[in-house]
C-alpha cells in the first residue's frame, strides 16, 4: 500500500489554520499564567508540537505513553502506563494533548490517575473527535475537528504504525 491509497479528509492548510485558532484560544485562556502540556504518545506528538509553537504563554511539555485494553469487561487496570511522566504535575495548569478521542476509554481511565496527582487544573485538547463513537463521557475543552466515524491517518495517527508523518488527515481506502 502506498500514499495514493489515502483520501484527504482535512487538508494540511485547514489543519494548520485550526491549530492556529486553538493556540490563540488557549493563549487567551491562560493569559498571565503558565501551561504544562502532557503529550500522549505516540499519536499526539505532531499535534502537540504544532500547538505548542502557537501558544504565547510559557509552556513546559512532558510525555506519557499509555495503552488501553480494548475489552471493557476488564474491571480494573484498563489503561497501562507504558511510559510515565518525568515531572510532577502538582499545582500545575495541565493540558492533555491527544490526537483523537474515539470511544473515550483511554482518557476515561487516565484522567482519574492524573487528577490524583493534584494538578491545579486539568483540561483536554484533541485534534480530532469522533462523537458518534463515544462510550465514555469525557469533558473535552478544546476540539480541533469533529469528524465522522471513519478510520483516519496522518498528523500523528497511524494505521499499523504507518502514515503518522502525513501532513494532512486522510482516510485509508482499503482494496476490495
Ligand atoms: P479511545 O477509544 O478514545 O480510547 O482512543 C484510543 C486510541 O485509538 C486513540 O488515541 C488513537 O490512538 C486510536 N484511534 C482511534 N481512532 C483512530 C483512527 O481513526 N485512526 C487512528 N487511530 C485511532
Ligand atoms: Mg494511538
Amino acid at each position: 500500500m502506498n500514499n495514493s491509497d489515502i483520501r484527504v479528509m482535512l487538508e494540511e492548510s485547514e489543519v494548520d489554520a485550526r491549530i492556529g485558532d486553538l493556540g490563540a484560544q488557549i493563549s487567551k485562556d491562560y493569559e498571565g499564567s503558565e501551561l504544562h502540556i502532557i503529550c500522549i504518545l505516540k499519536g499526539g506528538v505532531f499535534f502537540a508540537c504544532e500547538l505548542a509553537k502557537r501558544i504565547t504563554v510559557p509552556v513546559s511539555i512532558d510525555f506519557m505513553y499509555v495503552s488501553s485494553y480494548g475489552n471493557s469487561t476488564v474491571s480494573s487496570g484498563n489503561v497501562k502506563i507504558v511510559k510515565d511522566l518525568d515531572e510532577s504535575i502538582e499545582g500545575k495548569n495541565v493540558l492533555i494533548v491527544e490526537d483523537i478521542i474515539d470511544s473515550g476509554r483511554t482518557l476515561h481511565h487516565l484522567l482519574p490517575i492524573l487528577k490524583g496527582r493534584k494538578p491545579k487544573k486539568i483540561e483536554i485538547c484533541t485534534l480530532l473527535s469522533k462523537p458518534e463513537r463515544r462510550e465514555f463521557d469525557i469533558d473535552v475543552k478544546y476540539v480541533g475537528f469533529k469528524i465522522p466515524d471513519e478510520f483516519v491517518v496522518g498528523y500523528g495517527l497511524d494505521f499499523e504504525q504507518k502514515y503518522r508523518n502525513l501532513p494532512y488527515i486522510g482516510v485509508v481506502e482499503t482494496e476490495e
